[in-house]
């Protein structure tokens, strides 16, 4: 798999090794790409995690990967057959992890379902699948933690995006479910401050070899999307592993309520698919004469 650590990764990063050492991290979408070097990076530093997933086999055998870089044999669990959209499932999830490590100190809601569809091609259960697992799912992961993070006073993290920040074609049903992340999260920051937890997202830009990048590019390289970020290159997913570890750190202990975007200043440019070629490729792909 691209962009994965190994044990001498920790020499490229800033933090010291023993950063999270007895701290136990929750992360749903834990075996896809962007999450598992969140993971990854967590794990180096100490922690120990459970890696959430719908897929069984996918979910276990990135858990074992991932075992390889922890300080001790068995930090990692793998725990598959878990939809975000069944909160029921998740509370077992919460329980084994508990059960397994004593306790669960962060949680990274990075679950997500994404296509490329326009309004013409999505139909109102496409729609709802997308918001359930991005939106409904990241309230689900939680409500099933809370408990838990009330007696860590943890902290969460929501992985969001900067599409909707502007009107991005192809994505109306993500652009929906992500600005319901990023007010979930301010809502709970709110609500949950009191209660020492900090409630953050990560909203990553262009993001190399990543599973959502491959599948919204429309075949463009991610090289070819270089000039358009001002910080003239693509991110890398120890980019968003890099933001996770501040926003989870001390370092971040009086930050809540924010959306840590990085992107390396892209979306200031404008969203990468409203660069497309407008309206011609939408025109190309609407069923305007058929059945809407
Ligand atoms: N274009 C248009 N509609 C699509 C679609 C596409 N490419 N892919 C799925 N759908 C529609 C389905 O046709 C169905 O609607 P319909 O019955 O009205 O036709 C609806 O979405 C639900 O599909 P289903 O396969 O039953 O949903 P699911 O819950 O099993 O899957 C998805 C959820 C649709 C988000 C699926 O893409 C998925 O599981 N993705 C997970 C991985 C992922 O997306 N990662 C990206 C990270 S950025």
């Amino acid at each position: 798999m691209p962009n994965t650590l190994n044990k001498s990764s920790l020499e490229e990063f800033v933090w010291k090794p023993d950063l999270f050492k007895d701290k136990v991290a929750f992360i749903t979408g834990g075996a896809g790409s962007i999450c598992r070097v969140q993971a990854e990076l967590l794990v180096l530093l100490g922690a120990k995690a459970a890696l959430i997933g719908r897929n069984a086999e996918k979910t276990e055998k990135a858990a074992l990967e991932v075992d390889q870089l922890s300080h001790e044999p068995g930090s990692v669990l793998g725990i598959g057959n878990v939809d975000v959209r069944n909160v029921q499932q998740l509370k077992a999830a919460i329980d084994k992890t508990v059960e397994r490590f004593g306790r669960i100190d962060y949680v990274i809601a990075g679950a997500a379902g994404n296509f490329i569809a326009d309004m013409t091609n999505l139909s109102a259960k496409a729609f709802k699948a997308v918001v359930d697992i991005d939106l409904l799912g990241s309230y689900n992961t939680v409500k099933a933690a809370l408990p838990e993070l009330v007696k860590s006073k943890g902290s969460v993290i929501f992985v969001s995006a900067t599409l909707h920040y502007t009107g991005t074609p192809f994505q109306i049903h993500v652009s929906a479910a992500k600005a319901g992340v990023d007010a979930l999260a301010r809502a709970l920051a709110v609500e949950l401050g009191p209660l020492g937890i900090r409630v953050n997202c990560i909203a990553p830009g262009i993001i190399g070899n990543s599973e959502g990048l491959s599948r919204l590019s429309f075949g463009t390289k991610p090289e070819e999307y270089t000039k358009r970020v001002p910080l003239q290159r693509v991110g890398s997913t120890k980019d968003i592993a890099n933001a996770t570890v501040y926003l989870f750190s001390q370092a971040a202990d009086y930050v809540t309520g924010t959306i840590e975007v990085v992107d390396g200043g892209a979306w200031n440019l404008g969203t990468v698919m409203g660069s497309l070629p407008y309206p011609d490729l939408l025109l190309s792909h609407q069923k305007i004469n058929s059945k809407l």
